[in-house]
């Protein structure tokens, strides 16, 4: 038999294929950054060697709700991502992304999410894809057009809804971010610098998407009482544009609305048979994001992680800063702005049903720039696996799988990405499946997870769990700007 040669060679692995529940063993050589051979590889040779004998082999994992536009240039090596095996994220969610972003004054609500007025410099996608080479991240990022961020560059009175020179504005800065490699528009009607737009607007910014061969993703109007109204106008903005649309962090907040996760599936998978749509979740009963004036009641427990005004009040419960201050606690949230909450507004069962749903892909959410961030920022894709999958059986290993690599790899139109498959990118994390979990926690929330053996970003081994941590900066920074289409990557 004639030797074959690669740079490296995962034998014994077991890989996952959903449907199927069943792993299979086998071999997977990776050279110059692509797999090569997958099955038995018996006659390769390699210059590194893993033997992963008990261990999971999976396609990289993709996060599709990122809010790491700045994340990816102020912290390369991308630790909070890396450690769990994610390879690949999806950035400009929520109506905010970084490019195409530049304005003399300091950013709005919630742009203030991604970072500082000096750290927002991008006017156009093109000059944050060269920063991005020059940071040389870990992971492979893609980018969503923020609506807010095009609002807030052109808009007069965010509180109202574009007018049609304005609207021509935005189009015109989401066409040229298109053309240089946009994977589409995202929204965050619930926050109060969007929330003011009129249908027309979005509809019509919706349409710039669509020769493209754009996606829309949306955090809805609402995820409270008023859920499926929000839900059906998502439904109308995609369907009037004719793109694909993704539901945001899909969950029933507010607990007038605990119980609804059935009727608000039932809802959604009716549409699915008239047009093509996806959401994703995370895997936690507690949302995060500013502080909320609208979200705040004595039914939520509100932790404050951060505030701008009065430093010394983060990470208090509202009601505590509220007894202190003795003043009602919508006073208190007001006298805190601007300022960073989590808000347990979630029933936990809720939470499983939406995990556990067949088309919900896996976002993290987390936002890095808050300096007691939410665990889901460390903790999301171990926490599935390990908490979820593995203990609390809510779903198969296999889905689980499914939901961060092949399926997000479709919706988003990721060439060569989300499977292992000879030619494809070689994006791959090996991980124990007994052992894998999260360690962040809500007071702790900076752990990195156990049980991630293995990362590799496009061929280059990126992270090692069982090294120290510093060690990582000596592995690889091989990720890559990801274009609408791969091809000319
Ligand atoms: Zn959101
Ligand atoms: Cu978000």
């Amino acid at each position: 038999m004639k030797t074959m040669y690669a740079q490296s060679i995962i034998r014994n692995a077991a890989v996952y294929q959903w449907p199927s529940e069943q792993p299979q063993i086998m071999d997977v050589a990776i050279d110059k950054g692509l797999i090569v051979a997958v099955g038995d590889c018996s006659q390769y040779q390699a210059q590194q060697n893993f033997d992963a004998t008990g261990l999971v082999l999976a396609p990289g994992f993709i996060d599709v709700h990122t809010h790491d536009d700045l994340e990816v240039l102020r912290s390369p090596h991308m630790l909070s991502k890396i450690s769990q095996g994610v390879t690949t994220v999806i950035a400009g969610n929520c109506g905010i992304s970084a490019a195409p972003y530049f304005q003399a004054c300091a950013p709005v609500d919630p742009i203030n999410l991604l970072g500082t007025k000096e750290q927002l410099i991008y006017p156009e996608l093109g000059d944050y894809q060269r920063a991005f080479t020059l940071a040389a991240p870990s992971v492979n990022l893609a980018m969503l057009v923020g609506h807010t961020s095009l609002r807030a560059q052109v808009v007069e009175d965010l509180s109202q809804p574009a007018n049609p020179d304005e609207i021509a504005q935005m189009k015109a800065l989401l066409t040229q971010a298109m053309e240089q490699g946009a994977l589409g528009l995202s929204t965050g009607l619930a926050y109060h610098n969007a929330k003011g737009s009129s249908i027309y607007e979005v509809n019509a910014l919706a349409e710039v998407i669509k020769p493209f061969d754009g996606i829309y993703t949306t955090h809805l109007r609402t995820e409270f009482h008023g859920i499926l109204d929000a839900m059906d106008e998502a439904f109308a903005t995609a369907q009037h544009a004719d793109v694909p649309l993704v539901i945001s962090h899909i969950k029933c907040a507010g607990k007038e609305n605990w119980g609804r996760a059935p009727e608000v599936l039932a809802h959604l998978n009716k549409q699915r048979k008239h047009q093509d749509i996806g959401c994703d979740c995370y895997p936690y009963a507690a949302s995060s994001s500013t502080l909320d004036l609208n979200q705040v009641t004595k039914e939520t427990d509100i932790f404050i992680t951060w505030s701008e005004t009065h430093p010394e009040m983060a990470q208090k419960n509202l009601q505590e800063i509220a007894a202190k201050w003795q003043m009602s606690l919508i006073d208190a949230a007001r006298r805190l702005q601007p300022a960073g909450a989590v808000y347990h507004c979630m029933l936990e069962d809720d939470v499983k049903q939406f995990l556990s749903y067949e088309h919900s892909m896996i976002g993290s959410d987390g936002l890095p720039c808050d300096p007691h961030p939410h665990p889901r920022l460390w903790g999301t894709f171990p926490r599935v696996l390990g908490h979820y999958s593995h203990r609390e059986q809510t779903l198969p290993l296999a889905l689980a799988i499914h939901k961060m690599t092949a399926l997000p790899a479709k919706q988003f139109k990721l060439e060569k990405r989300g499977q292992i498959k000879v030619g494809n990118f070689a994006d791959l994390v090996l991980f124990d499946p007994t052992m894998v979990c999260d360690q962040a926690t809500y007071s702790q929330p900076h752990l990195p997870a156990i049980g991630i053996d293995r990362v590799w970003v496009n061929g280059k081994l990126s992270y090692a769990g069982d090294a120290d941590l510093a060690s990582v900066v000596d592995y690889g920074r091989a990720g890559r700007f990801l274009n609408r289409t791969s091809k000319n990557n």
